[in-house]
Parts: structure tokens; sequence; C-alpha cells
């Protein structure tokens, strides 16, 4: 289990114990707040979730919380069935989705404990301001570039090349692997971090595409693609099993192997 920092903005103070409902099966939620507006600390405040009353999950809870105790709590969710990856936060420690993370799969004595993702700067509570990540992600120019002209049809693959896109098409682009590495924190602004690096990958393996080369040529930097130092938190931490660190270690041996 990989266990994270406070967000950067962190001097987090005990906040609000919101009334405990009288139900019988109430589970605790610890959650971090910070509104830009009103001039104060962050602070963890405390809820109480009637179990009773709403489904398993975390986002369950939060959903309980922001409809029934405190509307003003905000955080991003749409699907709410781990497709979108709007829902990325850290909970209990990790990152992961708070829409397949159940209540009851949280460690911490029965109490849900949670905070943004980390090392990103914060909008308001548990919202990051994702903008360098999906700005990342675009930079990588996550299409399909070719010179020959499309069939006018299906633009078919062989099977074998369809499998190679396996464990890479999946990314929902939720963060959690780029804010649990450690290079990442430290140099997000010049390195690609692991999720753009896997969707770049993804274009490079791509049997139809057709700008390999000038793909390499911008990952050819020290920091983009080689503050990778193989920590794999970013592996432990993927919500969808993927592996990203496995793909920047076939970007660098493409990159190696291109130089012969
Ligand atoms: S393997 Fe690379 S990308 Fe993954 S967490 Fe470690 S340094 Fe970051
Ligand atoms: S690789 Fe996994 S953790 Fe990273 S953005 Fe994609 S789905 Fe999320
Ligand atoms: S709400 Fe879409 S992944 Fe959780």
């Amino acid at each position: 289990m990989v266990q994270l920092t406070l967000p950067k903005n962190s001097r987090v103070t005990e906040g609000k114990t919101w009334p405990k409902p009288s139900a019988g099966n109430v589970t605790p939620f610890k959650v971090y707040r910070w509104n830009p507006d009103d001039g104060q600390n962050p602070r963890v405040d405390t809820f109480y979730v009637d179990r009773d009353d709403c489904g398993p999950m975390v986002l369950d809870g939060l959903n309980w919380i922001k409809s029934k105790v405190d509307s003003t709590l905000a955080y991003r969710r749409s699907c709410r069935e781990g497709i979108c990856g709007s829902c990325a936060m850290n909970i209990d420690g990790v990152n992961t989705l708070a829409c397949t993370k159940g209540m009851d799969d949280c460690a911490s004595g029965g109490t849900v404990k949670i905070y943004p993702l980390p090392h990103m700067p914060v909008i308001k509570d548990l919202v990051p301001d994702l903008t360098q990540f999906y700005a990342q992600h675009a930079s990588i120019e996550p299409w399909l570039k070719t010179d020959t002209r499309a069939p006018g049809a299906e633009w078919k693959q062989s099977r074998e090349d369809r499998e190679k896109l396996d464990g890479l098409y999946e990314c929902i682009l939720c963060a959690c692997c780029s804010t649990s590495c450690p290079s990442y924190w430290w140099n997000g602004d010049r390195y690609l971090g692991p999720a753009a690096l896997l969707q770049a990958y993804r274009w490079l393996i791509d049997s139809r595409d057709e700008r390999t080369g000038e793909r390499l040529d911008d990952l050819e930097d020290p920091f983009k693609l080689y503050r990778c130092h193989t920590i794999m938190n970013c592996a432990n931490a993927c919500p969808k099993g993927l592996n990203p660190a496995k793909a920047i270690a076939e970007i660098k041996s493409m990159m190696v192997q291109r130089k012969f």
C-alpha cells in the first residue's frame, strides 16, 4: 500500500465535527476541506454517514454528506462506475476512485479518511487543479498521425497488433498514478509523468501510426521521460490495474534500439 503525503497547501487543522445521526449504522468520514475564498487554513471535518441511507462506496458516502449535511462540500464525480476518472482522490492514504472503493475496505479503524490527490494545487476541498496534467497529455499528441490516406471504412489491424494496445487504451486519465509518483511530485513541470507517458507509448506502438520517430524525438529529453526511476508507485496506485512503469521502460528501450 502506498502511503502518500498531503497536498501542497496543507497546514491542516482539526475542523468542524458535524452532528451524528441517531441511526445505529454510522461510519465516520474525515474529509479535507479548503475554500480559497474564506481565508482560513485547510482543515479536516468529521462527518457521520448513515450507512442505512446510502450505498456502500466512499462516493455514496460523500454524496450522502453533500445532500444531507453540507451542500458546500466540493468534489468531482460523474459516472460512478470507474469509467470517467473524475472521482480520483486520496482515501486511506492511497490514491484511488471513490466510486469503486468500498467504505468497508477502508483500513483506518472504520474511519474513512479522504484528501485530494497529493502534491497538486487544490481548487477547493477535494478538487485538484489538473490543468497541467491535461496539458501534458495533450503534449504527446494522443491521436493517430499518418501520411497514408485513411481507408474509406474501418482501418483494420491484425489481431496481434491490436493486442499490443491492451493495458494501454483502458486508461481513464484519473491521475492516480502521476500524483503518486515522487519524480512527478518534484519535477511535475518538466517530467511528463506516468499517465502521459503511458499514452505516449499507446501511440508509439499503434501499427497504424506513421510518426514513431517524431514521437520519440519529442520524448528524447532529460526530464520528459528520463525522470522515471522505476519506483513503481504508479503501477501500485492505478485503479484500472495498468502498469505505466512498464510502458515507460518500453519507451526507453525503443530509444536505445533506434540508435543501432
Ligand atoms: S515507476 Fe516511474 S513513473 Fe512510476 S512512480 Fe516510479 S518514477 Fe514515477
Ligand atoms: S494509468 Fe491508471 S492511474 Fe494512471 S491515469 Fe490511467 S487509469 Fe489513472
Ligand atoms: S465517478 Fe467516474 S470514475 Fe468515479
